[in-house]
């Protein structure tokens, strides 16, 4: 297995290594480039962060990645800058390094290399949502106004480092050097039929754990970054379909017209860095009951594209989830895609954690009601949180369709949620909570369509 992609600027070929090293430890015990610092090793702290620039074409642009739960084979024809790299030629300070000493953004300095590398992507990105850019880089000591001020005092740039960073390998050169990443879903469809006990890697950010933190061996891993067929989106005619692939920040950018109140909570999944890897097929495929996106696609009716070598079927995605732990998906069959119904938009996302950041959900409950002639003539809810998969309020929507849309009618449906769910008690919520809290959410967007104002980022004395 060969695995070839720049580094700094620089062709490098890996040969002989595990297909489950991870870029982190590679590049500090391999290549010595200790200013990639580990923090927690499982994705949540930045400190290993890394420059990733897709080839032209990609639409992917420059994303800030973290090194730690990043397999060396998901690079394969990438361009990676690690904090040593993003500096000029002649060792000029990166403009964003000098206003971070020049607006006191450090002190001890183990977050700084990963929070320049969040900042240099972003500027190339030309995003300036430096909150959100920064939402996976802790830093314990300096305290964010100084990291934001630095950020802020340098412009936009986007030209200056694209044409150096980026590099198109030729087709000869990477195809079939890797044991397994196929180029397309045709080529992983046939393979994986024929291997039904592979692991399937799409962006890691479950899997890599399963790695640095449960420490497994991982024995026939298959990498899709490759299948460039499976990051297609399609808007065209009455559905929106994103491949397996797509990324949760795309899906966050590019739902946003359609859908913003589901985009405004996907800037809440994990962090920048977390959320460019991180695919809506791996969200769905690891039938987590706490997943983000699953609620949000439910209320919004989605179907589900599986694909087994030639055969294809589509299922709603609600019937997916069958229990805890188990999906509908027979061994050697793939998530090739999601659709989404076009509607007029009445989704409301709410999603309930300790933190705002970088935190996976205790509840998050999503609502999707249509009132036609003041009154309710279709809902879809759908929560995550709330039973070991996620799952639709059904005795909650029966008891509010046909109904006048008034508080009266939500108050007759309230009780209906203890019908739905009987949720667990666990280190992230009780169970009254739960159960109060998911009440509590169509309270909110009974009120919220009245026209009431309930956003919780705003305090008022
Ligand atoms: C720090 C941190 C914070 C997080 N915060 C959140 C959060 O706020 N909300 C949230 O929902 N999740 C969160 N997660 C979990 C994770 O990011 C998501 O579940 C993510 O969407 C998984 O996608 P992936 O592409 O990384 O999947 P991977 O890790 O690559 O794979 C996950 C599982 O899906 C399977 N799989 C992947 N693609 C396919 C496919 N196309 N077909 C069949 N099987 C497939 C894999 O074999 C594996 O079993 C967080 C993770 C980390 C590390
Ligand atoms: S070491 Fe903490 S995110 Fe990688
Ligand atoms: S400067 Fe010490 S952790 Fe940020």
């Amino acid at each position: 297995m060969e695995i070839i992609f720049l580094l700094n600027g620089e062709e490098v070929r890996v040969s002989g290594a595990s297909p489950t090293t991870t870029l982190l430890d590679w590049l500090r015990e391999e290549r010595g480039l200790k200013g990639t610092k580990e923090g927690c090793n499982e994705g949540d702290c930045g400190a290993c962060t890394v420059v990733v620039t897709h080839t032209p074409g990609t639409e992917k642009g420059a994303q800030a990645v973290n090194a730690c739960i990043t397999f060396l084979p998901q690079l394969h024809g990438l361009a990676v800058r690690t904090i040593e790299g993003v500096s000029g030629p002649d060792g000029a300070l990166h403009p964003i390094q000098q206003a971070m000493i020049d607006e006191h953004g450090s002190q001890c300095g183990f977050c700084t290399p990963g929070i320049v590398n969040s900042l240099v992507a972003a500027q190339i990105r030309g995003d300036r949502g430096f909150d959100r850019v920064l939402s996976g880089n802790l830093c314990r000591c300096t305290g964010y106004a100084p990291i934001i001020r630095a950020a802020e005092s340098v412009g936009d740039d986007p030209e200056r480092d694209i044409p150096k960073w980026l590099h198109e390998f030729p087709a000869d050169d990477l195809g079939g050097s890797i044991a397994c990443a196929p180029e397309s879903s045709d080529e992983l469809a046939d393979w994986y039929a024929a291997n039904p006990d592979a692991t399937l890697i799409a962006g890691a950010t479950d899997v890599g754990l399963w790695v640095t933190k449960g420490l497994r061996d991982l024995p026939k891993p298959c990498f899709l970054t490759r299948c460039w067929d499976l990051h297609r989106f399609d808007f065209s005619g009455d559905q929106m379909r994103f491949g397996a692939m797509v990324s949760i920040e795309e899906l966050r950018t590019h739902i946003a017209t359609a859908h913003p109140h589901f985009a405004d909570m996907l800037d809440r999944f994990a962090s920048q860095q977390v959320r460019s890897t991180a695919t809506i097929g791996g969200n769905i495929a690891n039938g987590s009951p706490i997943g983000d996106s699953p609620p949000a696609l439910i209320a919004l009716g989605a179907r589900l594209h599986l694909r087994k070598g030639d055969t294809r079927r589509e299922i709603a995605l609600e019937d997916f989830f069958i229990d805890y732990g188990k999906q509908d998906r027979a061994p050697g069959e793939f998530v090739e895609a999601i659709s989404i119904p076009r509607q007029p938009d009445r989704l409301k996302c709410y999603k309930l954690s300790k933190r705002f950041d970088q935190d996976i959900s205790a509840v998050c409950g999503c609502f999707n009601i249509t009132v036609e002639g003041g009154k309710v003539t279709a809902a879809r809810i759908a929560f995550g949180g709330m039973a070991g998969t996620p799952k639709r309020a059904n005795a909650v929507e029966a008891a509010l369709i046909g109904q006048d849309w008034t508080e009266a009618t939500v108050s007759t449906a309230l009780p209906k949620f203890a019908q739905d769910y009987t949720p667990l008690s666990d280190m992230r919520a009780s169970a009254d909570y739960r159960l109060q809290t998911a009440q509590n959410m169509l309270r909110r967007y009974f009120l919220e369509d009245q026209g009431t104002a309930t956003n919780v980022l705003e305090v008022s004395v």
